[in-house]
């Protein structure tokens, strides 16, 4: 870890990391592009990345045609579709896998609801070590397919996505991988900050009056929250951004939860936006917090929302999103139809992710796909035939 960097514990116990805030953390104009400009802001940071792939320096996107349609002049879109894997997780993935790479680990694991999985596949790939990964059992196919083309060992897990966070979980402490699990491993925090840091540079050194994101497990939005908090420490914003945290109508939990309402019966399977369709989101708690410190609120967007935030990114702003991806822009449309956000403020609206719909193209050396219920010893057991098989005693899986 860089001399900078403290981990500490936040009042729900989850861990984080702080560092002695000044402006020199914060880089000068010019130099390189990409998440490791924030090093003096990440752990372990202090020397170059070993992680091969590109990752962060996404665009913001001015829009004319979508401030049009809503009306928002100072609208944009940080566009987090344009990273190796097509969604926000390459960062996490970057820090996570360069840090483990360094301590000599041999493989990751992490569950997913699909894109964490993915940039975990891809990137293990690349850094040259496993990947294990465990997704709920309806994870889309296309998703899957990527993992398995990047070469994982995807567990399809009977039980659900909860569950699958579970056993990977239990997998990381007992065989000694990498444990990227989102939420869990506090690195996903620091990389997914670094959206912050850059927005607030590419809006010439300031922060927007609100920022729009997804929630699923809650990362995506404590990362942001957490680097707008951390350019007020270091003296380079005077405010924060009112947060607006997007879930979709059918599984919406902590925007019930913001509101005192009634969540009628969760259903995951009742919404395209699979990458927020968590139960039980792992940082719960967390998410409420920082939307409550940043003055912000949740809304909440039905399946015709999505569809049209979609469409829309896709015809009046050229960005290709699947429906998580494009799932804060029709929040932000609700967030503007509610009085929540006034259309003169400047907002920024993360889009998250891509649409993956085109099939990988097929790996030399893929991985495979078993359909389990959660239990270790059965993971043991297919990684086991798997290593015997790889050294040439046994074929198939
Ligand atoms: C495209 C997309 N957007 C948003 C999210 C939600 O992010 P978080 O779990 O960090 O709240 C996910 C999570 O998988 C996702 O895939």
């Amino acid at each position: 870890m860089s001399d900078e960097a403290i981990a500490v514990r936040t009042a729900y116990q989850d861990p984080t990391f702080t560092y002695r805030y000044r402006p020199e953390l914060l880089p000068e104009p010019g130099g390189r592009i990409d998440m490791w400009r924030y090093s003096r802001l990440l752990p372990g940071c202090d020397r170059d990345p070993v992680y091969p792939l590109p990752v962060g320096g996404t665009p913001l996107r001015p829009v004319p045609g979508l401030r049009e349609a809503t009306g928002a002049g100072d609208l944009w879109l940080k566009d987090e579709t344009t990273g190796p894997t097509r969604s926000n997780k390459d960062r996490a993935t970057a820090l996570v896998i360069d840090i483990g790479m360094r301590s000599g680990a041999t493989a990751v694991t992490t569950s997913s609801t699909g894109n964490a999985a993915i940039a975990t596949a891809v990137g293990a790939a690349a850094a040259g070590i496993d990947a294990v990964i465990f997704v709920p059992e309806d994870c889309r196919p296309g998703k899957v397919a990527h993992m398995v083309a990047a070469g994982a060992q995807v567990f399809r897990v009977r039980e659900g996505y909860r569950a699958a966070f579970e056993l990977s979980r239990a997998a990381a402490a007992r065989f000694g991988w990498i444990d990227r699990n989102t939420g869990a491993n506090p690195l996903t925090i620091e990389a997914k900050k670094t959206v912050a840091l850059e927005v607030w540079e590419q809006l010439g050194r300031r922060a927007p009056d609100v920022a729009v994101a997804p929630v699923g497990d809650g990362p995506t939005l404590v990362g942001l929250a957490k680097g707008f908090r951390e350019l007020l420490a270091c003296g380079a914003i005077a405010a924060l951004p009112r947060m607006i945290g997007v879930q979709a109508a059918a599984c919406a939990p902590l925007a019930h939860r913001w509101h005192g309402t009634a969540a009628p019966p969760l259903d995951p399977a009742a919404t395209s936006a699979d990458g927020i369709a968590v139960t039980v989101p792992s940082i719960g708690e967390w998410t409420l917090d920082e939307v409550r410190t940043a003055g912000g609120s949740f809304v909440t967007v039905t399946e015709p929302e999505i569809d049209a935030a979609v469409r829309d990114l896709r015809d009046l702003a050229q960005v290709p999103s699947e429906p998580a991806g494009a799932a804060a822009f029709a929040g932000y449309r609700s967030a503007l139809a509610m009085g929540l956000v006034s259309p003169d403020e400047s907002a920024v609206v993360l889009v998250t992710g891509s649409d993956l719909s085109t099939p990988p193209a097929p790996g030399t050396a893929p991985g495979a796909a078993h359909t389990i219920s959660a239990d270790l010893d059965v993971v043991a057991a297919v990684m086991r035939d798997r290593s015997v098989a790889a050294r040439g005693g046994v074929t198939g899986s």
